[in-house]
Order: structure tokens, then sequence, then C-alpha cells
């Protein structure tokens, strides 16, 4: 039997796609999002075209309980896209605090809830695919803020579900089950309320990038990147940082004033 796929974020945008994608591939469904109506016209439709299970479970992933009951649900579940999110910018000094915390919420506690209660399942039957939707402002720090205002928190989300993904991957690596952090630039969806701009990706060739580094093993999936080398040098970098700042003393340009 095919492995179940649950989608989070399955309303619209990029989990849409997702959801058509793995129905297509004959898995059966579990969407999870806020509205219902949507979701159940996402089910219809695909369990009608590709003869799959569609299950809808209408959830607010900012609120504990409902990561909970979704988290129950992900048990057994083999396919995994932690996808639910939105953007909430805002400059961090004016923003309500309560929308900083729903987006920890709903783009980081729900994707550790709902990977922990699956994970044991896959890890068991050495089989599983994890997809956790970041974005390409995980890589936004040094970045201009003039260019990209508003945008701590979601940047700082990402990155956490970048880094997850990639230190999971090496805890889990051999074991059967795959993880990626899909990194979209801007793709065309409901997230922005601006209008759109030229550079814009479809939902469906990002989807379509995901499951061919599925294929691949591509750990972090850049969709519009050329060069995928890059990757690799950040990795490199990375390393020089962790290893270089791991010693007793302190580095030269400490060593001045009363220091020295
Ligand atoms: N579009 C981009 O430019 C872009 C770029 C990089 C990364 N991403 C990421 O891609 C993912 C999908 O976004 P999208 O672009 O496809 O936007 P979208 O069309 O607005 O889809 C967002 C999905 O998340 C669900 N969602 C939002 N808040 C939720 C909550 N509190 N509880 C449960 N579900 C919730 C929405 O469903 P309901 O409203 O029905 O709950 C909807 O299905 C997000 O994680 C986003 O950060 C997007």
């Amino acid at each position: 039997m095919k492995a179940q796929a649950l989608v989070t974020g399955a309303s619209s945008g990029i989990g849409r796609i997702y959801a058509t994608a793995w129905a297509a591939r004959g898995h059966d469904l579990v969407l999870v999002a806020r509205r219902e109506e949507r979701l159940r016209e996402v089910a219809a439709e695909l369990g009608e075209k590709y003869g799959v299970a569609a299950e809808v479970v209408v959830a607010d992933l900012r609120g504990e309980d409902d990561r909970s009951r979704v988290a129950e649900r992900a048990v057994g579940c083999g396919i995994l896209v932690n996808n639910a999110g939105f953007s909430g910018y805002g400059a961090f000094a004016e923003i309500a605090a309560s929308v900083a915390a729903d987006l920890v919420g709903v783009h980081i506690l729900a994707t550790l809830a709902i990977t922990r209660a699956a994970l044991p399942g896959m890890l068991a039957s050495g089989q599983g695919v994890i997809v956790n939707v970041a974005s390409g402002l995980a890589f936004s720090g040094s970045a201009d803020p003039a260019l990209l205002p508003g945008r701590a928190t979601y940047s700082a989300a990402k990155s956490f579900v970048v880094t997850f993904s990639r230190v999971l991957a090496g805890e889990v690596g051999g074991r059967g089950v795959t993880v990626q952090a899909l990194c979209p630039g801007r793709t065309a969806t409901e997230i922005h309320d601006e209008p759109p701009r030229d550079y814009e990706m479809s939902a469906e060739d990002v989807v379509a990038a995901s499951l061919a580094a599925l294929e691949t093993g591509e750990l972090v999936c850049l969709p519009g990147l050329e060069d995928i080398s890059l990757v690799a040098q950040l990795g490199a970098v990375e390393r020089s940082l962790l290893a270089g700042n791991n010693r007793s003393q302190l580095a030269d340009r400490y060593l001045g004033g009363e220091a020295r």
C-alpha cells in the first residue's frame, strides 16, 4: 500500500499543488488548513480525478491543541509536507507580539510537532519523506533591510526550518527517510497582498523542483538557483565558523584595551 501524504496548508498555493502531485502519484491524502470549504473542494477534486482517499483536517496551527491533534493524525503517514504558513511582515518594534508568536507556532512548532509524531513510524518502516517548506529568505540575514523590510521573524523562522531539516537529515541519514528543506523564492500565491512581481515563479514549478530534488536527494532545494555549488560553499563556510570558534583562546581582535 502506498504511503499516506499529509500536507499542511493544502487549501491554496504551494500546498494545494503538493496535494495534487501526491494524489497524481496514487497517494491517499490528509489535507490540513483552516478553510474547510476550500479543503473539501480540493479533496473532492483530487479524489475524483485520481481515485485517492482525501481526508480533511480543519485546524489552526497557531494553537497548541490543534497542532497536537494534527500531530496525532500524522502518526502512520509516510509523507509529510510541512507547508502551512503566512508572512506576518512588519517592523518588529511595531508588529503585535501575538503575530510573532503565531509565526513561530505555524512555521516552527507545527513543523516540529508533526515531524516528531510521524518520524518514529517512518524510521521503523525504513521509509518516509519529509518536506519542510522554508524560503529563500532563510538566507537573508545579510540582505539590505531596505529591500526586504519587516521580515525578521519570518526570515528567522524559515532559517530554523532549514537548519532543523539539515541537522535532522544528518541524524536519520541512511535509514530510509528523506528530508528536504524547500526554499522557494518569490512564488505566485495568495500569501502576497502586493502586486505580482516579474520574477515570481509558479507554485507548479516550485513543487516540480521539490519532487525532482527528492529523487536526486538534494537536501536544500532552491528552485530558481542555477549554481547549486553555492549550497556546498555555504556548508564549507559554516564548518569553518563552527570549528574556528571552538577554541580556548580569544580571537586576536578581542585582545585590545583592558583585556590585553
Ligand atoms: N509564495 C511565496 O513567495 C513563498 C516563498 C517562499 C516560501 N513560501 C512558503 O510557502 C508556504 C506556502 O505558502 P503559499 O505561498 O502557498 O501561500 P498561501 O497560498 O497563502 O498558502 C498558505 C497555506 O497555509 C495555510 N495556513 C496559513 N495559516 C494557517 C494556520 N494558522 N493554520 C493552518 N493553516 C494555515 C493556508 O490555509 P488556511 O488559510 O485555509 O488556513 C494555506 O493553505 C508557506 O510556508 C510560505 O511561507 C512562500
